[in-house]
């Protein structure tokens, strides 16, 4: 009888699920990092992931994947809302810009794309919000779970959702857009790799076929 009901209230749920338009489970979300090695992302983390999908242009199962598998990767599995090596010493010096930055402030990696250097923070910013506020206050990009997920998503529908291939399923040319410079010419192979590996796991997770399309980046 409960085994019944249990099953009757995962499929009304999923009926709501697919009513509303979801590309993604809960439980596929939460498999996609557990399989990676991650711990299990809170429901939270989740909802935020699935209402920021329609706001990116993301309409495909795919693409958020390889979003995904980017994100869990930039993050440490969603832990790493700054970048480790910058705890101790906030990296002053090593991401400036001039024109840009305010004095005190600084601009290591922060969210869940690790967004990076003033101008990235002042047009986040502006487009998101249509204010100055995150270069004044960079750190809450680390502090506000939904301002991590925000500039995440920001960066992919600027930066990463019209590169030549994406679109079209090729996860390298997601690699080449987010820190193409160093791991696709040759030196940093194995940090690409790995993405993709992550992303192969994410299909999986997804319920997608095959381990996807390498492309883009180192081949
Ligand atoms: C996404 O957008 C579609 C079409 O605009 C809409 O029907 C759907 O409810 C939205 N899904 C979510 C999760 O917001
Ligand atoms: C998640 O993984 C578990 C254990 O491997 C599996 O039983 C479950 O069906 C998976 N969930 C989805 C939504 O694929």
């Amino acid at each position: 009888m409960k085994i019944i009901g249990l099953a009757l209230f995962c499929s009304i749920f999923s009926i709501i699920q697919l009513a509303q338009g979801q590309l993604v489970t809960y439980g596929e979300f939460k498999n996609a990092s557990i399989w990676s090695g991650f711990p299990t992302p809170s429901m939270k983390k989740y909802t935020y992931f699935e209402s920021n999908l329609n706001q990116t242009l993301i309409m495909s199962k795919e693409e958020a994947a390889m979003a995904l598998a980017q994100f869990l990767y930039e993050s440490d599995g969603l832990r790493a809302k700054r970048e480790y090596a910058c705890e101790v010493d906030n990296c002053a010096g090593q991401y400036t810009t001039p024109w840009c930055d305010i004095d005190g402030e600084h601009y290591y990696g922060r969210g869940y794309i690790q967004l990076t250097w003033c101008y990235n923070y002042l047009a986040a910013s502006r487009d998101l919000y249509g204010a100055d506020w995150l270069i004044w206050d960079p750190d809450v990009v680390g502090r506000d779970d939904s301002v991590a997920w925000d500039t995440a998503f920001w960066f992919w529908r600027v930066n990463v959702h019209f590169q030549p291939g994406v679109q079209e399923g090729m996860f390298g040319a997601s690699t080449r857009a987010i820190n193409g410079a160093n791991e696709c010419t040759g030196e940093f192979n194995a940090v690409a790799q790995k993405r993709f590996r992550i992303y192969s796991t994410v299909r999986k997770a997804f319920g997608l076929e095959g381990e996807g399309d390498e492309r883009g980046c180192y081949n």
